[in-house]
């Protein structure tokens, strides 16, 4: 018997898979082959539908951002006081910093700001600095709303190089104005059942002078010191154990926050060290604030605005 003779075997493109022989696509519906290589996946509407991807994802990924900018939270958090006086203990600070009232964040955001801290019931209100950003016109009107602040032992404030930059003279005078005490290269003693703690702040580190001998002033190494600080960096320089907690904002928790990367822009010589949360300086402790605004570009990440309340113990 014969062996059948063989069938021939078609290519794939002329079994049903392609054009029928004659039937080739007309240019320009596909890319056609280069010096003898296949072609290029990369049509012309391939690549408008994953740019047109990119688009609406960045559209989404920047309305994000902008909202979480006011989306503003109250943190807690409890922290160890070295020396802290027994009867001290659970004393509640609020801390705000980095308003920067101005073209991003406006008068309604800090009468939100201030509610919330007052319904806090804290017993001392602390401020870090930078009120305001890009304007001087801003600074009467951001301390005219943070005059609402109350606290039994008062609202206590330093100034931050944004400060410095929109009007030194008129913040200091708009802070006094709001009856809130200024504790730049100064301070006061908290007093509670016959115990006190030591409250006080330096100057803004790019502006100012930090004099920290002038705030500790008679603070002997038995009182608990708190120390304002705009700059977090400050911390790095301090030797003085009279120091037992410094609270920081300026780098606003970096603001954008990326997974695994972290923040790609934080304003300070030690990178991400201080970037928010209570970090570990050579010879204390800080606790660094995301702060409650924004500068340029108004957005921020993965890095909520907050209102710190800060339990001692
Ligand atoms: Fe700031």
């Amino acid at each position: 018997m014969k062996d059948p003779a063989p069938k021939s075997i078609k290519p794939e493109s002329a079994a049903g898979h392609g054009p029928p022989a004659g039937h080739e696509l007309p240019a320009g519906n596909g890319p056609p082959a280069i010096n003898g290589r296949p072609p290029s996946k990369w049509t012309r509407r391939r690549f408008l539908k994953i740019a047109a991807g990119g688009v609406a994802a960045l559209g989404l990924g920047l309305g994000y951002s902008a909202a979480e900018a006011g989306w503003m939270t109250v943190a807690p958090d409890t922290i160890a006081v070295p020396r802290l006086p027994a009867v001290f203990r659970g004393f509640k600070l609020a801390f705000l910093t980095d308003l920067h009232h101005g073209p991003y964040t406006g008068l309604d955001y800090l009468r939100q700001a201030v509610a919330a801290t007052n319904a806090l019931a804290p017993d001392v209100i602390c401020l870090g600095g930078d009120y305001v950003h890009q304007d001087g016109k801003f600074i009467r009107p951001c301390f005219d709303v943070l005059a609402a602040l109350r606290a039994p032992m008062g609202v206590f404030g330093v100034m931050g190089n944004h400060d410095a930059w929109e009007g030194l003279p008129e913040s200091r005078a708009a802070m006094q104005a709001a009856g809130i005490r200024e504790l730049t290269n100064a301070g006061v003693w908290l007093d509670r059942g016959g115990a006190r703690v030591r409250l006080c702040g330096v100057g803004d580190l790019w502006t100012d002078e930090v004099d920290l001998p002038a705030a500790l002033d008679d603070a002997t190494p038995a009182d608990a010191c708190v120390v304002l600080s705009h700059n977090p960096d400050v911390a790095e320089d301090v030797r003085d154990a009279r120091v037992s907690l410094m609270l920081s904002g300026h780098t606003h928790g970096g603001q954008v926050v990326l997974p695994v990367f972290g923040a790609p822009f934080t304003p300070s010589r030690y990178g991400q060290k201080y970037l928010s949360g209570l970090c570990r300086a050579p010879a204390t402790q800080v606790f660094v604030s995301r702060g409650l605004g924004t500068i340029t570009p108004p957005l921020r990440f993965g890095c909520r605005p907050e209102i710190n309340l800060l339990t001692l113990t």
